[in-house]
């Protein structure tokens, strides 16, 4: 398939086009480059072994950008990543977040199916179940309360999507839920690049251990588990990259028509970790200290989030192959490797 790849400079978009590549696709990425840099798209390039990625430097929300790159490209779906996601700015700055997330994508949607291309795969994340009445978490757990407006994009545009393939089935959607992407492509070469401090446990470790940061605050050893920091479902970003390969299954005959066409599901390992369990695995995996100190909880966290991806396996035959120290050896190679990201 030629695939369109919004956002596809970013974290997750860059190793999803390696696998996409090395499943026999293409793709077309477009990315306004708010949270990006164009290199990782030429690492991508060397490392499947292509001249370049087809890239387009287009806001998801300007119309003539995408119309354009529509008539350029025969294009057969649409794998959705663009989006601003730092939970504590959207805090911040809802308006700016509702804005890009939702009125972005309701402009994507409409250029697409004015073009005939009805396939989409959404990025969204296991924060729409809140703090869940179940774990581990399955897709039938009922949608909670989102304790950020960030959150709120992912649930409500889950709901748009559901509704715009309700009203027109031609529409295949498939939501993706997912738990905590971490780690990098083996290689070394592209891996998260976040803007300022860290909000997210794995950065915050890599920048510690590279002695860009001084010591990582762990947020509450008070909560009921094991041994009191949270649990999360980290799962490696080349599995999670390949999870978009498997669903593409959705947009053809073996899946559609059997479903109402809309497919959810929850892409996580199943495997609940702590704050310090991936402390300690960083440090005995990679040989490096890590300083840490306990501090109070920050808002909004829950205590356990990791989830059941049996649905995954049985539909898609996607599972995850990587574990806790792939993960923590991958994340570090990439920073080792590159202190201050990526060139700019
Ligand atoms: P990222 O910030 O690295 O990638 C998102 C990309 O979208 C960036 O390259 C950014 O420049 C681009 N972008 C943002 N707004 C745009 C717009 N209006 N038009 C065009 N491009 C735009 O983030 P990521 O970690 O790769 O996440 C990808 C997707 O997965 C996001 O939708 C995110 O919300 C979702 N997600 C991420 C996580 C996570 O922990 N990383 C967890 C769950 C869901
Ligand atoms: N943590 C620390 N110190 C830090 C950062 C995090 O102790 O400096 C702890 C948190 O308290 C939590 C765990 O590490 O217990 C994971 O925190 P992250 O910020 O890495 O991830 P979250 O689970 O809070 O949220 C992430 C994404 C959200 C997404 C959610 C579910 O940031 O966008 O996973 O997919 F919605």
């Amino acid at each position: 398939m030629n695939i369109l790849v919004t956002g596809g400079a970013g974290f997750i978009g860059s190793h999803t086009l390696i696998e996409l590549y090395k499943a026999g696709h293409t793709a077309v990425v477009v990315d306004n480059l708010s949270n990006s840099n164009p290199v990782a798209l030429q690492r991508v390039a060397e490392i499947i072994g292509v001249p370049e990625i087809p890239f387009y430097k287009v806001d998801i929300r300007d119309r003539e950008g995408l119309e354009h790159v529509f008539a350029e490209h025969k294009l057969n779906a649409c794998i959705h990543f663009a989006g601003l996601k730092a939970v504590g700015e959207s805090v911040e700055k809802p308006w700016e977040y509702y804005e890009n997330n939702i009125g972005g994508t309701l402009v994507l949607v409409d250029v697409m199916r004015k073009h005939g291309c009805k396939n989409i795969i959404f990025s969204s994340s296991a924060t729409i179940y809140g703090d869940p009445v179940e774990i581990p978490i399955t897709e039938n757990c009922p949608k909670g309360q989102c304790t950020n407006p960030y959150g709120w994009t992912k649930s409500m545009l889950e709901q748009v999507l559901m509704d715009i393939q309700k009203a027109d089935p031609e529409w295949n959607v498939v939501l993706l839920r997912y738990f905590n992407p971490v780690g990098a492509h083996p290689s070394g070469r592209i891996g998260e690049n976040p803007n300022g401090i860290p909000n997210n446990l794995m950065p915050y470790i890599t920048q510690v251990a590279v002695g860009k940061r001084k010591e990582l605050g762990v947020f509450g050893n008070d909560y009921n588990t094991p041994d009191g920091t949270g649990v999360r479902d980290y799962i490696h970003v080349v599995d999670l990259a390949n999870a978009h390969v498997a669903a593409l299954k959705c947009f053809t005959n073996a899946l559609t028509h059997s479903h109402n066409n809309t497919f959810i599901y929850n892409i996580g390992t199943g495997n609940g970790y702590s704050v310090l369990d991936m402390v300690k695995a960083f440090i005995r995996v990679n040989g490096v200290d890590v300083p840490y100190s306990i501090k109070p909880r920050r808002a909004g966290d829950i205590a356990t989030c990791y989830c059941d991806p049996s649905k995954a396996k049985a539909e898609l035959g996607w599972q995850a192959k990587y574990g806790i120290d792939d993960m923590v050896r991958d994340s570090w190679n990439w920073q080792k490797n590159n202190p201050d990201g990526y060139p700019e």
